[in-house]
Protein backbone atom coordinates (compact mmCIF):
# COMPACT_ATOMS: atom_id res chain seq x y z
CA UNK A 1 0.00 0.00 0.00
CA UNK A 2 1.34 3.11 -0.87
CA UNK A 3 1.32 6.33 1.46
CA UNK A 4 -0.46 8.55 -0.04
CA UNK A 5 -3.75 11.05 0.15
CA UNK A 6 -5.03 9.09 -2.30
CA UNK A 7 -4.58 5.88 -0.08
CA UNK A 8 -5.84 7.82 3.32
CA UNK A 9 -8.57 9.15 2.23
CA UNK A 10 -11.61 6.17 1.74
CA UNK A 11 -14.67 5.60 1.91
CA UNK A 12 -16.57 7.67 4.34
CA UNK A 13 -17.52 4.32 6.66
CA UNK A 14 -13.94 3.34 6.64
CA UNK A 15 -13.33 7.05 7.84
CA UNK A 16 -16.00 6.77 10.76
CA UNK A 17 -14.47 3.47 12.01
CA UNK A 18 -11.22 5.47 13.08
CA UNK A 19 -9.97 6.67 16.11
CA UNK A 20 -9.26 9.66 17.33
CA UNK A 21 -5.66 9.39 16.92
CA UNK A 22 -5.49 7.41 13.23
CA UNK A 23 -7.88 10.51 12.15
CA UNK A 24 -5.10 13.13 13.31
CA UNK A 25 -2.69 10.77 11.36
CA UNK A 26 -4.89 11.02 8.60
CA UNK A 27 -4.84 14.59 8.90
CA UNK A 28 -0.83 14.80 9.45
CA UNK A 29 -0.68 12.06 6.54
CA UNK A 30 -2.44 14.30 4.03
CA UNK A 31 0.02 17.47 5.20
CA UNK A 32 3.09 15.17 4.77
CA UNK A 33 2.60 13.82 1.31
CA UNK A 34 1.63 17.42 0.29
CA UNK A 35 4.88 19.13 1.58
CA UNK A 36 6.89 16.66 -1.72
CA UNK A 37 10.32 16.17 -1.40
CA UNK A 38 12.16 19.57 0.28
CA UNK A 39 12.09 19.43 4.05
CA UNK A 40 14.07 21.03 6.15
CA UNK A 41 15.29 19.02 9.10
CA UNK A 42 14.54 21.12 12.08
CA UNK A 43 11.17 22.34 10.54
CA UNK A 44 9.26 21.08 13.57
CA UNK A 45 6.02 21.80 12.39
CA UNK A 46 6.71 19.03 9.89
CA UNK A 47 7.89 16.54 11.92
CA UNK A 48 5.05 16.88 14.46
CA UNK A 49 2.93 15.45 12.17
CA UNK A 50 5.19 12.95 11.09
CA UNK A 51 4.50 11.93 15.00
CA UNK A 52 0.78 12.06 14.52
CA UNK A 53 1.73 9.24 11.85
CA UNK A 54 2.63 6.92 14.89
CA UNK A 55 0.58 5.45 17.81
CA UNK A 56 2.98 6.02 20.31
CA UNK A 57 1.55 6.95 23.43
CA UNK A 58 1.48 11.12 23.39
CA UNK A 59 3.07 10.80 27.18
CA UNK A 60 5.51 8.64 26.58
CA UNK A 61 9.43 10.05 25.35
CA UNK A 62 10.68 7.00 23.47
CA UNK A 63 14.51 7.57 22.61
CA UNK A 64 14.99 3.78 22.01
CA UNK A 65 14.47 3.60 18.12
CA UNK A 66 18.19 1.60 18.98
CA UNK A 67 16.11 -1.42 20.20
CA UNK A 68 13.29 -1.05 17.88
CA UNK A 69 11.38 1.31 15.66
CA UNK A 70 7.29 1.77 16.38
CA UNK A 71 5.30 1.19 13.01
CA UNK A 72 3.18 4.23 11.96
CA UNK A 73 -0.54 3.41 11.02
CA UNK A 74 0.33 3.02 7.22
CA UNK A 75 2.59 -0.10 8.33
CA UNK A 76 0.34 -1.46 10.72
CA UNK A 77 -2.85 -1.01 8.39
CA UNK A 78 -0.77 -3.02 5.42
CA UNK A 79 0.10 -6.01 8.19
CA UNK A 80 -3.18 -6.21 8.91
CA UNK A 81 -4.38 -5.91 5.22
CA UNK A 82 -2.13 -8.75 4.65
CA UNK A 83 -3.30 -11.05 7.01
CA UNK A 84 -6.61 -10.55 6.34
CA UNK A 85 -5.79 -11.61 2.86
CA UNK A 86 -4.58 -14.66 3.91
CA UNK A 87 -6.76 -15.55 6.55
CA UNK A 88 -10.26 -14.49 4.32
CA UNK A 89 -9.34 -15.58 0.76
CA UNK A 90 -6.85 -18.28 1.35
CA UNK A 91 -4.25 -16.40 0.10
CA UNK A 92 -0.75 -18.37 0.56
CA UNK A 93 0.58 -15.25 -0.04
CA UNK A 94 4.14 -14.23 -2.02
CA UNK A 95 7.46 -12.64 -1.02
CA UNK A 96 8.60 -11.82 -3.92
CA UNK A 97 7.27 -8.29 -4.36
CA UNK A 98 9.27 -7.57 -0.70
CA UNK A 99 12.29 -8.86 -2.09
CA UNK A 100 12.44 -6.24 -4.76
CA UNK A 101 11.67 -3.62 -3.01
CA UNK A 102 14.08 -4.21 0.35
CA UNK A 103 17.08 -4.96 -3.14
CA UNK A 104 15.79 -1.27 -4.47
CA UNK A 105 16.01 0.76 -1.57
CA UNK A 106 19.21 -0.89 -0.49
CA UNK A 107 20.79 -0.55 -4.14
CA UNK A 108 21.46 -4.59 -4.85
CA UNK A 109 20.01 -6.92 -7.00
CA UNK A 110 17.05 -8.99 -6.04
CA UNK A 111 19.13 -11.95 -6.79
CA UNK A 112 21.48 -10.71 -3.88
CA UNK A 113 18.55 -10.82 -1.02
CA UNK A 114 17.84 -13.23 1.23
CA UNK A 115 14.60 -12.82 3.99
CA UNK A 116 15.15 -13.26 7.53
CA UNK A 117 13.51 -12.24 10.67
CA UNK A 118 15.86 -10.79 12.54
CA UNK A 119 19.51 -9.29 12.14
CA UNK A 120 20.79 -12.61 14.37
CA UNK A 121 19.14 -14.92 11.44
CA UNK A 122 21.42 -13.36 9.04
CA UNK A 123 24.28 -13.23 10.80
CA UNK A 124 24.07 -16.64 11.48
CA UNK A 125 23.74 -17.66 8.21
CA UNK A 126 26.74 -15.45 7.27
CA UNK A 127 29.20 -16.84 10.07
CA UNK A 128 27.89 -20.50 9.66
CA UNK A 129 28.56 -20.40 5.80
CA UNK A 130 31.82 -18.90 5.25
CA UNK A 131 34.99 -21.98 4.45
CA UNK A 132 36.78 -21.25 7.68
CA UNK A 133 39.45 -23.72 8.86
CA UNK A 134 40.91 -24.27 12.44
CA UNK A 135 43.44 -21.24 13.58
CA UNK A 136 41.71 -19.14 11.05
CA UNK A 137 41.07 -15.63 12.45
CA UNK A 138 37.71 -13.17 12.53
CA UNK A 139 38.17 -9.82 13.95
CA UNK A 140 35.03 -7.88 15.81
CA UNK A 141 34.59 -5.27 17.87
CA UNK A 142 34.81 -5.12 21.90
CA UNK A 143 31.06 -3.26 21.60
CA UNK A 144 29.20 -5.88 19.55
CA UNK A 145 25.51 -6.98 20.20
CA UNK A 146 25.52 -10.53 21.28
CA UNK A 147 23.35 -11.17 17.90
CA UNK A 148 27.02 -10.24 16.38
CA UNK A 149 29.05 -11.96 19.24
CA UNK A 150 27.97 -15.04 19.97
CA UNK A 151 27.35 -16.61 16.03
CA UNK A 152 31.45 -15.95 16.17
CA UNK A 153 32.19 -17.10 19.83
CA UNK A 154 30.31 -20.30 19.48
CA UNK A 155 32.07 -21.01 16.12
CA UNK A 156 35.61 -20.91 17.62
CA UNK A 157 34.34 -23.46 20.26
CA UNK A 158 32.83 -25.83 17.24
CA UNK A 159 35.36 -25.40 14.85
CA UNK A 160 38.16 -23.31 16.64
CA UNK A 161 38.51 -20.44 14.51
CA UNK A 162 40.08 -17.22 16.78
CA UNK A 163 38.14 -14.12 17.19
CA UNK A 164 40.17 -11.03 17.55
CA UNK A 165 39.07 -7.97 18.66
CA UNK A 166 39.09 -3.83 18.60
CA UNK A 167 37.73 -1.38 20.31
CA UNK A 168 35.62 1.87 17.65
CA UNK A 169 38.04 4.67 18.07
CA UNK A 170 36.68 8.47 18.40
CA UNK A 171 37.66 8.97 14.64
CA UNK A 172 37.22 6.62 11.58
CA UNK A 173 40.83 6.82 10.55
CA UNK A 174 41.86 5.52 13.55
CA UNK A 175 39.25 3.06 14.14
CA UNK A 176 41.13 1.64 10.20
CA UNK A 177 44.41 1.28 11.62
CA UNK A 178 43.03 -0.26 14.58
CA UNK A 179 41.23 -2.78 12.10
CA UNK A 180 44.83 -3.08 10.03
CA UNK A 181 47.22 -3.60 12.83
CA UNK A 182 45.13 -6.63 13.93
CA UNK A 183 45.22 -8.27 10.39
CA UNK A 184 47.50 -11.45 9.77
CA UNK A 185 48.21 -13.70 7.45
CA UNK A 186 45.59 -15.95 8.98
CA UNK A 187 42.63 -13.21 8.69
CA UNK A 188 39.68 -14.81 6.84
CA UNK A 189 36.97 -12.41 8.04
CA UNK A 190 36.33 -8.71 8.84
CA UNK A 191 32.97 -9.08 10.94
CA UNK A 192 32.33 -5.48 11.90
CA UNK A 193 29.07 -3.43 12.55
CA UNK A 194 28.37 -0.82 10.58
CA UNK A 195 26.64 1.18 13.28
CA UNK A 196 27.55 -0.81 17.49
CA UNK A 197 24.79 -1.10 19.41
CA UNK A 198 26.49 0.59 22.19
CA UNK A 199 27.49 4.22 21.43
CA UNK A 200 25.93 4.23 18.04
CA UNK A 201 29.19 5.51 15.93
CA UNK A 202 29.11 5.67 12.49
CA UNK A 203 31.93 2.88 11.56
CA UNK A 204 33.98 4.07 7.88
CA UNK A 205 32.06 0.26 6.49
CA UNK A 206 33.34 1.23 2.83
CA UNK A 207 36.72 1.86 3.85
CA UNK A 208 37.01 -1.52 5.94
CA UNK A 209 35.43 -3.61 3.02
CA UNK A 210 37.73 -1.92 0.67
CA UNK A 211 40.72 -2.94 3.36
CA UNK A 212 39.22 -6.37 3.40
CA UNK A 213 38.78 -6.96 -0.17
CA UNK A 214 42.36 -5.92 -0.97
CA UNK A 215 43.85 -8.18 1.41
CA UNK A 216 41.48 -11.10 0.24
CA UNK A 217 39.79 -10.77 3.53
CA UNK A 218 35.79 -11.91 3.42
CA UNK A 219 33.55 -8.42 4.89
CA UNK A 220 30.17 -9.82 6.48
CA UNK A 221 28.79 -6.38 7.96
CA UNK A 222 25.96 -6.13 11.37
CA UNK A 223 23.83 -4.15 9.67
CA UNK A 224 21.66 -3.61 12.28
CA UNK A 225 20.76 0.28 12.19
CA UNK A 226 21.91 1.25 8.50
CA UNK A 227 18.89 0.94 6.24
CA UNK A 228 16.34 3.89 7.27
CA UNK A 229 18.98 5.23 9.35
CA UNK A 230 21.60 6.03 6.62
CA UNK A 231 20.32 5.99 2.69
CA UNK A 232 22.63 2.71 1.71
CA UNK A 233 24.28 1.20 -1.12
CA UNK A 234 25.61 -2.32 -0.94
CA UNK A 235 27.21 -2.21 -3.80
CA UNK A 236 29.13 0.72 -3.37
CA UNK A 237 30.18 -0.52 0.14
CA UNK A 238 31.18 -3.43 -1.47
CA UNK A 239 30.60 -5.26 1.46
CA UNK A 240 30.40 -9.44 0.71
CA UNK A 241 27.38 -9.75 3.26
CA UNK A 242 25.00 -7.52 4.96
CA UNK A 243 22.28 -8.25 7.30
CA UNK A 244 19.62 -6.54 8.63
CA UNK A 245 16.33 -5.54 10.25
CA UNK A 246 13.07 -4.08 8.79
CA UNK A 247 12.02 -3.38 12.71
CA UNK A 248 14.64 -0.81 13.60
CA UNK A 249 14.76 2.44 11.54
CA UNK A 250 13.10 1.00 9.03
CA UNK A 251 9.97 1.13 11.24
CA UNK A 252 8.70 -1.94 9.95
CA UNK A 253 6.85 -4.93 11.48
CA UNK A 254 8.91 -6.70 14.47
CA UNK A 255 10.48 -10.24 13.31
CA UNK A 256 11.46 -9.26 9.82
CA UNK A 257 14.73 -8.88 8.31
CA UNK A 258 16.86 -9.51 5.58
CA UNK A 259 20.35 -10.97 4.25
CA UNK A 260 21.99 -9.10 1.59
CA UNK A 261 24.88 -11.69 -0.07
CA UNK A 262 26.58 -10.00 -3.03
CA UNK A 263 25.78 -12.33 -6.61
CA UNK A 264 29.16 -13.28 -6.93
CA UNK A 265 29.96 -14.41 -3.47
CA UNK A 266 26.79 -17.05 -3.30
CA UNK A 267 28.80 -19.70 -4.40
CA UNK A 268 31.45 -19.20 -1.71
CA UNK A 269 29.10 -18.95 1.07
CA UNK A 270 27.64 -22.02 1.64
CA UNK A 271 24.14 -22.56 1.90
CA UNK A 272 22.22 -24.30 5.69
CA UNK A 273 19.33 -23.12 5.81
CA UNK A 274 17.52 -23.97 2.78
CA UNK A 275 14.05 -25.21 1.74
CA UNK A 276 11.68 -24.80 -1.40
CA UNK A 277 13.14 -22.49 -3.80
CA UNK A 278 16.32 -22.98 -3.01
CA UNK A 279 17.21 -25.32 -6.02
CA UNK A 280 17.35 -24.78 -9.78
CA UNK A 281 14.25 -26.76 -10.25
CA UNK A 282 15.87 -29.76 -11.84
CA UNK A 283 17.00 -31.73 -8.13
CA UNK A 284 14.59 -34.38 -7.79
CA UNK A 285 14.37 -37.45 -4.93
CA UNK A 286 14.49 -40.21 -7.20
CA UNK A 287 17.04 -39.59 -9.75
CA UNK A 288 19.62 -36.60 -9.45
CA UNK A 289 20.91 -35.63 -6.09
CA UNK A 290 22.35 -32.08 -5.66
CA UNK A 291 25.82 -32.34 -6.39
CA UNK A 292 27.60 -28.72 -7.35
CA UNK A 293 26.96 -25.32 -6.51
CA UNK A 294 25.12 -25.38 -9.90
CA UNK A 295 22.55 -27.17 -7.73
CA UNK A 296 21.31 -24.28 -6.03
CA UNK A 297 18.74 -21.69 -7.58
CA UNK A 298 21.52 -18.61 -8.87
CA UNK A 299 20.26 -16.26 -6.33
CA UNK A 300 20.24 -15.27 -2.38
CA UNK A 301 17.00 -17.80 -2.28
CA UNK A 302 19.09 -20.68 -1.43
CA UNK A 303 19.75 -19.06 1.92
CA UNK A 304 16.11 -19.24 3.17
CA UNK A 305 12.92 -20.95 2.47
CA UNK A 306 9.61 -22.06 4.16
CA UNK A 307 6.53 -20.33 4.72
CA UNK A 308 6.50 -16.37 5.62
CA UNK A 309 3.99 -13.85 7.38
CA UNK A 310 2.31 -12.32 3.89
CA UNK A 311 1.27 -9.47 6.59
CA UNK A 312 4.35 -8.59 8.09
CA UNK A 313 6.05 -8.61 4.70
CA UNK A 314 3.45 -6.62 3.00
CA UNK A 315 4.63 -4.30 6.11
CA UNK A 316 7.64 -3.96 4.94
CA UNK A 317 6.95 -2.67 1.79
CA UNK A 318 5.07 -0.09 3.31
CA UNK A 319 7.43 0.97 5.67
CA UNK A 320 9.72 1.47 2.54
CA UNK A 321 7.05 2.97 0.83
CA UNK A 322 6.54 5.60 4.23
CA UNK A 323 10.04 6.28 4.44
CA UNK A 324 10.26 7.24 0.57
CA UNK A 325 7.30 9.74 1.07
CA UNK A 326 9.01 11.55 3.23
CA UNK A 327 12.32 10.90 1.90
CA UNK A 328 15.37 8.89 2.80
CA UNK A 329 17.58 12.00 2.94
CA UNK A 330 15.19 14.18 4.59
CA UNK A 331 15.11 11.58 6.91
CA UNK A 332 19.02 11.00 7.59
CA UNK A 333 19.03 14.75 7.73
CA UNK A 334 16.50 14.69 10.29
CA UNK A 335 18.05 11.54 13.00
CA UNK A 336 21.65 13.81 12.20
CA UNK A 337 20.32 16.77 13.40
CA UNK A 338 18.63 15.68 16.45
CA UNK A 339 21.64 13.09 17.49
CA UNK A 340 23.80 16.74 17.37
CA UNK A 341 21.15 18.46 19.18
CA UNK A 342 21.34 15.56 21.84
CA UNK A 343 25.12 15.69 21.38
CA UNK A 344 25.23 19.46 21.81
CA UNK A 345 22.70 19.18 25.13
CA UNK A 346 25.05 16.52 26.62
CA UNK A 347 28.06 18.60 25.67
CA UNK A 348 26.89 21.31 27.61
CA UNK A 349 27.15 19.92 30.85
CA UNK A 350 31.19 19.80 30.72
CA UNK A 351 32.97 17.28 32.59
CA UNK A 352 29.89 16.21 34.38
CA UNK A 353 28.90 14.10 31.67
CA UNK A 354 30.96 11.93 29.30
CA UNK A 355 29.49 11.97 25.92
CA UNK A 356 30.88 8.09 24.39
CA UNK A 357 29.53 8.72 20.46
CA UNK A 358 32.34 11.05 18.18
CA UNK A 359 31.49 14.10 17.22
CA UNK A 360 33.56 13.94 13.95
CA UNK A 361 31.19 14.37 11.16
CA UNK A 362 31.03 11.05 9.53
CA UNK A 363 31.23 8.85 12.24
CA UNK A 364 27.57 9.88 14.29
CA UNK A 365 23.79 10.25 13.29
CA UNK A 366 21.07 8.88 15.34
CA UNK A 367 22.48 7.31 18.16
CA UNK A 368 24.42 8.56 21.45
CA UNK A 369 26.30 6.92 24.37
CA UNK A 370 27.12 8.75 27.24
CA UNK A 371 28.03 8.10 31.16
CA UNK A 372 27.01 11.18 33.82
CA UNK A 373 29.87 11.05 36.18
CA UNK A 374 29.20 9.72 39.58
CA UNK A 375 25.72 8.63 39.01
CA UNK A 376 25.41 4.95 38.35
CA UNK A 377 24.06 4.25 34.91
CA UNK A 378 21.52 1.90 36.16
CA UNK A 379 20.36 4.46 38.29
CA UNK A 380 20.06 7.10 35.92
CA UNK A 381 17.72 4.79 33.85
CA UNK A 382 15.77 4.29 36.90
CA UNK A 383 15.28 8.28 36.91
CA UNK A 384 14.10 8.13 33.03
CA UNK A 385 11.96 5.51 33.57
CA UNK A 386 10.21 7.31 36.67
CA UNK A 387 9.39 10.41 33.86
CA UNK A 388 7.96 7.97 31.77
CA UNK A 389 11.13 7.91 29.08
CA UNK A 390 12.59 5.01 27.00
CA UNK A 391 16.24 4.76 26.58
CA UNK A 392 18.78 2.21 26.84
CA UNK A 393 21.45 1.13 29.45
CA UNK A 394 24.01 -0.58 28.08
CA UNK A 395 25.83 -2.97 30.80
CA UNK A 396 27.57 -5.23 27.68
CA UNK A 397 31.01 -5.70 28.60
CA UNK A 398 31.37 -3.67 31.48
CA UNK A 399 31.10 -0.06 30.03
CA UNK A 400 28.04 0.58 32.15
CA UNK A 401 26.62 3.49 30.19
CA UNK A 402 23.42 4.80 28.80
CA UNK A 403 22.02 4.87 25.07
CA UNK A 404 19.59 7.68 23.26
CA UNK A 405 18.46 7.08 19.90
CA UNK A 406 16.38 9.41 17.70
CA UNK A 407 14.34 9.26 14.82
CA UNK A 408 11.49 11.22 13.00
CA UNK A 409 8.69 11.02 15.43
CA UNK A 410 11.49 12.45 18.08
CA UNK A 411 11.43 16.68 18.39
CA UNK A 412 14.09 18.77 20.53
CA UNK A 413 11.65 19.29 23.22
CA UNK A 414 11.89 15.54 24.10
CA UNK A 415 15.52 15.77 23.90
CA UNK A 416 15.35 18.86 26.23
CA UNK A 417 13.18 16.48 28.83
CA UNK A 418 16.37 14.23 28.86
CA UNK A 419 18.81 17.14 29.34
CA UNK A 420 16.46 17.74 32.29
CA UNK A 421 16.81 14.83 34.01
CA UNK A 422 20.55 15.22 33.30
CA UNK A 423 20.45 19.01 35.18
CA UNK A 424 18.64 17.36 38.18
CA UNK A 425 21.21 14.01 38.36
CA UNK A 426 24.24 16.05 38.44
CA UNK A 427 23.02 18.99 40.62
C1 LIG B 1 24.33 -3.90 16.37
C2 LIG B 1 23.28 -4.96 16.56
N1 LIG B 1 23.47 -6.17 16.02
C3 LIG B 1 22.56 -7.15 16.15
C4 LIG B 1 21.38 -6.95 16.84
C5 LIG B 1 20.39 -8.06 16.93
O1 LIG B 1 19.25 -7.71 16.19
P1 LIG B 1 17.99 -8.67 16.11
O2 LIG B 1 17.31 -8.62 17.42
O3 LIG B 1 17.16 -8.13 14.98
O4 LIG B 1 18.49 -10.03 15.81
C6 LIG B 1 21.14 -5.70 17.43
C7 LIG B 1 19.90 -5.44 18.19
O5 LIG B 1 19.74 -4.49 18.90
C8 LIG B 1 22.12 -4.68 17.29
O6 LIG B 1 21.94 -3.47 17.84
Amino acid sequence: MSFSRRNFLRSASVLAALSVAEMQSLAASAQIADAGKDVRNDDEEFWRNVRLMFPLSKDLTYLNNGTFGPSPYPVIEAVKAGMMESDMNGQYGSWENTVAKVAKFVRANENEIALTHNVTEGINIGCWGLPLQKGDEVIITTHEHMGNAMPWMNRQKVHGIVVKTYTPASTADETLNRINSLITKKTRAIATPHIPCTQGQVLPAKEICTLARDKSIFSVIDGAHGPGMIPLDLHDMGCDTYASCSHKWMLGPKGTGFLYVRKDFQNTLQSYTIGAGGDNGKWDLLSKPMATTSDYVDSAHRYYGGTQSNGLYAGVVAAIDFIETIGANNIYERIKFLGKYTQDGLLSFGDKVELLTPTEERSRAGVNGFRVKGIDFQKFYGMCSEKKMRIRAVPENGLNSLRVSTHIYNNTHEVDLLMEIVKKAVS
